[in-house]
């Protein structure tokens, strides 16, 4: 399966990808990483592994988001992506591009979902008083954080935690996480019936 990787920043999701599409029996390729940002880390880490790559910037198409999915939609489909993984994409995608790219676009989100849409997921886990935290990949729809969940993994909230170590503790499940998901549907084990996502087989992490 291709693959294209959007990211704005560090990439480290991106890399956990890099690193698992290098494996022989990956049933997934990265095609292209996309990112709306020219200085984006994530980008030496995909010209490293000998990955193309192409910068969409937001600030080329002021108050135009529509040429902006377009530009970067047209992108895609020329690499021949078949599965977009946004993985710390920090732009809010429109209708446009959700649809475009209907149950074959998803995203990681750093919590257990329903629980703590949106940014500083750890900081409100913690005031939370949450026991378990986590992350999740899901089919993106038009309402940010929501969509049919192809796999979790939970961490324990610790004593001790404070907003960085909860945050590393759940970003290494992140990256065990994220290809885990591709592989899943990669391997054509993940059906989106309705809101959920019905898995084929045995689907631990
Ligand atoms: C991750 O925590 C991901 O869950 C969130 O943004 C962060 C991206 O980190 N969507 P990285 O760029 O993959 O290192």
């Amino acid at each position: 399966l291709k693959l294209g990787v959007l990211i704005s920043g560090r990439g480290s999701n991106l890399q956990a990808l890099i690193d698992a599409c290098a494996a022989p029996d990956f049933p997934a390729e990265i095609a292209l990483v996309l990112s709306n940002k020219a200085d984006a880390f994530g980008l030496e880490r995909a010209a490293k592994a000998g990955i193309p790559t192409a910068v969409v910037s937001h600030r080329d198409f002021p108050g135009d988001k529509a040429a902006f999915e377009t530009a970067m939609d047209a992108q895609l489909r020329q690499a021949g992506v078949q599965l977009v993984c946004l993985a710390g994409f920090m732009r809010l995608l429109s209708p446009l591009f959700v649809s475009l790219w209907h149950d074959a676009l998803i995203n990681i989100h750093p919590s257990l979902l329903p629980s703590f849409k949106g940014l500083d997921t750890h900081e409100r886990a913690l005031q939370a008083g949450v026991r378990f935290h986590g992350c999740t990949v899901h089919y993106v729809r038009v309402e940010m954080d929501v969509g049919p969940i192809v796999a979790q993994a939970a961490v324990p909230v610790l004593p001790d935690d404070d907003a960085h170590s909860l945050a590393d503790r759940v970003l290494e499940s992140e990256h065990a996480l994220y290809p885990h998901a591709v592989r899943l549907i990669a391997e054509g084990r993940a059906h989106v019936d309705g809101e959920r996502v019905r898995i084929d087989g045995a689907a631990t992490v």
